[in-house]
């Protein structure tokens, strides 16, 4: 079979630990993608970067959007961020010239997903995002495949590894917020602008994908009720101790009488619970379904070599033309009422 070719728009620390993946040429890689995943083209903002990896080999783009239509991939790997702009270009450019997608993009697809899932299937191409949502966790396959013979009722979890890093500081050191925000800064896992990370709307955006994929719902965020962590002190997270519970940014969302409800905001959770041991920048799912009863993941929600280990499988996936359809049509109806919206986020 020849090469499966693959074009790379951005190279963050992601995009970069993605082409070291790839560059092993693994035999387990390459036997689960059925034939050899080659890296043909790269863009990003700054070439002159240096990124522990010799870019000379790969055709240099200086516009993600030509790379999107260039002949010489079959694949476009969109690891730009942002929910409009050139991402949003280069995700529909490559689709609309008949190439696969892989996106790690949760803020393009918490407001387009629908869309452009609609679009791929349209073109016949694949639009995966596994990385998207919780990192290296594969919480996407777990609902999709692993899944698939379940009612799910609830799901929930700590999907923002910045604020998970804050409180869990905030909790052991006594630190107040804002040192534990540039600490958390510091290790490169907030996002540009932290309001993201901070206010919640992060979680958000990844639980919109996830409640969509486990309900079968439209993805819609901008009714998610978001509240972040900012009014969080150390004295609050001393006297949930006192009562047993530990303060998490939790991500929920659960079947209701009026449909599927979604909501963001800290939560008190016995120090029993599993949800509870997640302390630092990891994160965790717990998935409640009425065959498998109660399944909780845990790992690495962010940084470049876990999320590029799902960026790697996703293309691995495509390659292989084993990847599902990105989004359902919508099957079930969530329950908008009565909260406020996450607005202009
Ligand atoms: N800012 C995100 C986090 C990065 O802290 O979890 C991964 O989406």
């Amino acid at each position: 079979a020849h090469p499966f070719r693959v074009g790379v728009a951005g190279l963050g620390t992601v995009g970069a630990a993605a082409l070291k993946i790839i560059a092993r040429q693994d035999n387990a890689l390459t036997e689960r993608a059925g034939r050899a995943i080659r890296v043909t083209a790269v863009s990003a903002r700054d070439r002159s970067r240096d990124r522990g990896h010799d870019l000379s080999r790969y055709r240099w783009f200086d516009d993600p959007v030509a790379l999107a239509r260039s002949d010489e991939v079959d694949c476009v790997v969109e690891l730009m961020g942002g929910a409009d702009g050139p991402a949003k270009a280069v995700v529909e450019t490559a689709i609309e010239h008949g190439k696969h997608v892989v996106t790690a993009n949760k803020a393009l697809l918490a407001r387009h997903g629908l869309d452009l899932a609609r679009r791929a299937e349209e073109r016949g191409v694949a639009l995966a995002f596994e990385a998207s949502a919780a990192g290296g966790i594969p919480v996407v396959k777990t609902l999709r495949e692993a899944l698939a013979g379940n009612r799910i009722t609830r799901i929930y979890g700590i999907l923002n590894g910045t604020c998970n890093y804050i409180l869990s500081r905030m909790e052991s050191d006594g630190l107040d917020f804002a040192t534990c925000l540039a600490a958390a800064q510091k290790l490169g896992y907030a996002e540009a602008d932290p309001t993201f990370d901070i206010g919640g709307f992060d979680t958000a955006h990844k639980l919109a994908l996830l409640t969509s994929l486990a309900f079968g719902t439209e993805i819609d965020a901008q009714s998610i009720y978001v509240e972040g962590i900012e009014k969080i002190t150390p004295l609050d997270l001393k006297m949930a101790d006192e009562l047993g519970f530990r303060i998490k940014l939790l991500g929920v969302a659960e079947r209701s009488e009026a449909g599927i409800e979604q909501r963001v905001h800290p939560t008190m959770v016995p120090k029993s619970s599993a949800i509870a041991q997640v302390m630092g920048v990891t994160n965790a799912v717990t998935i409640d379904a009425d065959a498998v009863r109660e399944l909780t993941l845990i790992g690495p929600g962010a940084g470049g070599d876990a999320t590029a280990s799902a960026v790697v499988s996703d293309i691995a996936d495509v390659a292989s033309g084993t990847v599902s359809p990105p989004f359902g049509r919508p099957t079930a109806r969530l329950d908008k009422a009565e909260r406020a919206p996450m607005q202009r986020h």
